[in-house]
Parts: structure tokens; C-alpha cells; sequence
């Protein structure tokens, strides 16, 4: 009995490994809706105001949780230096279209409950745990299960004080931060990944060659690449290569490397539309 039990964990984590999985592949029908009055909004949006769009930057407060079974590095409870990694990576990976983050604190929980909850969404533990008003990110590093390396809310309109409100905010697998075990996912690039959603992308793959992602320049592509898959081109007629190395995708870390104009457009259409509104109002905890 004793052997089954510890043998469990051992093969959760090789299936962890095998591929990236994400949690926001389907996209609810009020965030799709949403989208498509940004994508109509973008369209009409003439050129200086598109063009000022490209130049704007944003800082956004960010608050990380880290969530372990006990204080062992093992039990989930990693270090301050892999936290800091972490904060530089996704600093470095945002400088690109003008978005910087800054760390105004960091709880550390114990707690088995929230760490080993089943609910992907982790829906109480955010309820407890979440800082700051809507403009302001909160990352959350537990050990998610079922394959999931992150998993993330996208905006909406929300009300403060909400359900959803409190439901807001990112979470990364431990093992995924710079340094992590989660090797190729292991240079911080997941949470990159699962703060686009927060702030309003999809996947570069979502609705296949019809190009449901609503961004004009990431080409359409079948279906997640995994790897590194140069040349890759799964949408005949289109004549353009998946974006393999765009942040939306599920290639490997090492192979993540871009956002696109499109995208930063999308972003700040998406960030005035729901969320830059909260950044003059008291947080919950304020
Ligand atoms: C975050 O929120 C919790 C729960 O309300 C609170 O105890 C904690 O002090 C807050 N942390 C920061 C840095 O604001
Ligand atoms: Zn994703």
C-alpha cells in the first residue's frame, strides 16, 4: 500500500512534464463577445490613436502568493532569489511592448488545503488571499495538478468586492519558475504565458486555422505547437508560419521569445476597457 501511494506522485509529475497544458483554452462566451467589440473597437481606431496605443507603458502592482503543503522548498515553499527570478523574467519578456511589473509584497501560505485543492480555478484560496484592486495582478505559485502548468482568469467587468473579483489572478506551477524541475518549462515563461490571458490574449492557436485569437498579425495555426517546431506550418493557403515563438503558444520556454503589435493593441484596448479604471480607487485591503 505504502509503495502505491508514493509511486502516485512520481507519475503525476512525469505526466506534468510530457506537454504544456494550460487552463484557459476555452474561452467563455462573454469573454469572446468581449473580444470581438475590442477587435471591432481596434479596427475603427484611427492611426494616432493606434500609434499612441504602441507607445504607451503600463506598470501594474503585482502581488505574489506562494502556496505549499509545508515551509520545505519541496512542499511548494521556494525561495525569495526564484521569486525575484521570476519577476525579472517576466519584466524581461514584457520590456518588449512596454509593460513593467512591480512587486509591492509577497504571502507565503501553508496550507494543504489550498495547496492540493482539486478546483483548478483555486477559487478559495484567491478569495482569501487576493490584494489589490482590479488593475493590479496577483500571481499565485502552487503546485497545480492534472498536467496544468498555469492557469488564468481573463478581465471582465467586474464589481469590487465580488466573486469575481476576488476570482481574479494567475496561477503558475511551482516547478515552472526559473530554475524550477519542470524542464523545458522551466525559465519563468508559463506565467508570461498565463499573465497575457490577464491582460486579454488568447492562445495564438485558439480556433484553429479561422484565427479565433481576434489579432490580425499572429498567424492562424491548427493547433498548439509543442517544442520547437521551426517552420512549422499547420494552415495551408495562408502562405505564413505558425507563431511558434509567440508567447501564446505552448512551445517550449526556450523558444518563446514574442509578442506582436497586434497584440500590445489588444492589451491596451483591453486594459482601458476593463481594468485601468480601478487603478485610481482604493484596493480591499487599502
Ligand atoms: C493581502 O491581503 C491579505 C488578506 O486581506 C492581508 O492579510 C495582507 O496584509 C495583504 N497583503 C498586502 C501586501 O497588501
Ligand atoms: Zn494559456
Amino acid at each position: 500500500m505504502r509503495s502505491i501511494l508514493k509511486a502516485l506522485p512520481l507519475l503525476a509529475l512525469a505526466a506534468n512534464v510530457e506537454a504544456r497544458s494550460c487552463g484557459n483554452e476555452h474561452v467563455p462566451q462573454n469573454v469572446m463577445n468581449n473580444a470581438r467589440m475590442l477587435y471591432k473597437q481596434e479596427q475603427r481606431a484611427n492611426a494616432r490613436t493606434l500609434q499612441s496605443w504602441q507607445d504607451e507603458t503600463l506598470n501594474i502592482n503585482t502581488y505574489f502568493h506562494v502556496i505549499s503543503t509545508d515551509d520545505t522548498v519541496e512542499g511548494g515553499n521556494i525561495p525569495d532569489d526564484m521569486l525575484k527570478a521570476q519577476l525579472d523574467a517576466l519584466n524581461r519578456d514584457y520590456a518588449q511592448i512596454g509593460i513593467t511589473f512591480d512587486l509591492k509584497g509577497t504571502t507565503r501560505t501553508v496550507s494543504e488545503k489550498f495547496a492540493n485543492d482539486p478546483d483548478e480555478e483555486g477559487t478559495a484560496m484567491k478569495k482569501e488571499l487576493r490584494n489589490g484592486t482590479y488593475a493590479d495582478l496577483n500571481l499565485y505559485f502552487r503546485k497545480l495538478t492534472g498536467g496544468l502548468l498555469g492557469i488564468c482568469v481573463f478581465p471582465e467587468n467586474v464589481e469590487e468586492g465580488s466573486d469575481t473579483f476576488k476570482n481574479d489572478g494567475c496561477q503558475c506551477h511551482t516547478d515552472t519558475l526559473p530554475g524550477g524541475s519542470l524542464k523545458p518549462y522551466d525559465e519563468g515563461k508559463t506565467c508570461t504565458h498565463e499573465v497575457g490571458h490577464w491582460l486579454g490574449l488568447f492562445h495564438t492557436f485558439q480556433g484553429g486555422c479561422k484565427g479565433g485569437d481576434l489579432v490580425d498579425d499572429t498567424p492562424p495555426e491548427s493547433s498548439p505547437a509543442f517544442g520547437c517546431p521551426k517552420d512549422r506550418d499547420t494552415c495551408k493557403g495562408d502562405d505564413l508560419k505558425d507563431p511558434i515563438n509567440n508567447f501564446m503558444d505552448y512551445s517550449d520556454d526556450a523558444c518563446m521569445t514574442e509578442f506582436t503589435p497586434g497584440q500590445k493593441t489588444r492589451v491596451m484596448s483591453c486594459w482601458k476597457e476593463f481594468r485601468e479604471k480601478w487603478n485610481a480607487q482604493p484596493g480591499e485591503d487599502a
